[in-house]
């Protein structure tokens, strides 16, 4: 009889085997769309790019300054898993005058970007069966660290309403979830979307979720690129301003927009106190401690950064107002309004084939956008631009869409 079990169990791992003998949920992933577009054509003269989703200028130079400083002070070497008390204590306190909540230095662990907590939190979340209720389109990764999991990322589609704004059915939102929904996921300020969720929505949302004790997760890499916020600073509304420091909502991260820091790869995540332990011994096992001088250059960052964020806060409004205002004014295009982040995500009359549109773009007016199938099938139809560049580059965009939109 264990004999039979043992055979049964062999013959089970054997089916979740690819041919190439990696597991079956790896080879169904699907890879970046975006990707899919860019990278044949990124060698090729005189296109204007923005389809990826990354800040136009480099890094500033305090920030490099403080990295290179740190490498002279030989750290070089391995670190804490949750990373250096310098970093997670100005995390922490960066995070508690933000949200006007103090945010214990207990409840931060520092990752090795944004994309890397999404993947832990998956890692901590997410065993196979269970499903993970996400609030689309999205970023693909969201969902995809779902299906490594083999678990299953369930979209909830955000709907456009007449005045070009997006807004989440939290009854439809709800409504998705089953007794093995272990998560709801939601990114504000959106990509590719530009919504940015109220904060009474998510004061629903915290409550819906504490009621059945699922997790909440918020993706608020985008948090600094608010446009039209009456908040302090200029941010979009959290929930870690409405969390209380027990609740099961975990918060995601990053230095690489409000920074423009995307290849130094640093983010953090902000989750209950008691989570601290098991957030620690993912890091260990996925990348043993976030990089050890960059984690310095993040001190920087953060104790100098405000005057730079709020720089490219403004050059950025700058931009989405031009794009807002050419995009909305061409006949084929249905804009939907970015409140936040840095992308222009609009449908294209009469297109059905948003990677083969890319192409076209690319070849008959030489811009590079993003398809917005890479956000799920609730995005074909779309073309996602991304606004974080120069003025005189995204004006030059508009008027070469012109010629196929207008
Ligand atoms: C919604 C969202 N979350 C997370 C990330 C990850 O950012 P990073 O891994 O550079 O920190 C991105 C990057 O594009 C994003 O758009």
């Amino acid at each position: 009889m264990v004999y039979r079990e043992e055979l049964i169990g062999k013959l089970m791992i054997t089916q979740k085997r690819a041919r190439n003998g990696l597991r079956q949920s790896l080879e169904e992933l699907p890879g970046s769309l975006i990707r899919h577009v860019a990278e044949p054509n990124m060698g090729r003269e005189g296109l204007i790019k923005l389809w990826f989703g990354e800040p136009d200028v480099p890094t500033p130079q305090f920030i490099k300054d403080a990295a290179v400083s740190a490498l002279d002070q030989d750290q070089v070497f391995y670190a804490k898993n949750r990373g250096v008390p310098a970093l997670r204590e100005v995390i922490a306190e960066y995070a508690t005058k933000l949200h006007g909540a103090n945010i214990d230095i207990g409840r931060i662990t520092v990752s090795g970007s944004g994309m890397n907590a999404i993947m832990m939190i998956s890692e901590a979340l997410m065993s196979a069966g269970d499903n993970m209720v996400v609030v689309g389109p999205v970023w693909p990764n969201c969902k995809e660290t779902v299906r490594i999991m083999d678990a299953e990322p369930r979209q909830v589609a955000l709907k456009l309403g007449d005045d070009g704004r997006w807004s989440l059915d939290i009854e439809k939102l709800f409504a998705a979830c089953d007794e093995r929904t272990q998560a709801v996921f939601i990114n504000s300020p959106g990509n590719p979307t530009g919504w940015v969720m109220p904060r009474e929505e998510q004061q629903a949302v915290l409550v819906e979720c504490r009621k059945r004790g699922i997790w909440l997760i918020s993706d608020e890499v985008y948090i600094r690129l608010a446009y039209e916020s009456d908040l302090p600073l200029g941010r979009a509304p959290s929930f870690l301003d409405i969390a209380d420091p027990e609740d099961r909502v975990i918060v995601i991260n990053s230095f690489s927009k409000s920074w423009s820091m995307t290849g130094w790869r640093l983010g953090w995540i902000t989750h209950p106190m008691d989570t601290g332990q098991g957030f620690e011994k993912l890091v260990e096992y996925n990348i043993a401690n976030p990089t050890t001088f960059v984690q310095y250059a993040g001190v920087t960052a953060i104790e100098q950064g405000e005057p730079f964020i709020a720089q490219t806060l403004n050059r950025y409004r700058q931009n989405r107002d031009i794009v807002v205002q050419r995009l909305s004014a061409m006949r084929r295009v249905k804009l939907s309004h970015p409140e936040g982040a840095f992308y222009a995500f609009f449908a294209v009359d009469g297109m059905s084939d948003s990677v083969a549109f890319a192409q076209k773009l690319i070849d008959e007016v030489g811009v590079g956008l993003a398809p917005g199938l890479a956000f799920s099938q609730d995005g074909e139809g779309w073309m996602r631009l991304c606004f974080a560049a120069d003025t005189q580059t995204v004006s030059a965009a508009m008027d070469r869409l012109q010629s196929i939109l207008g």
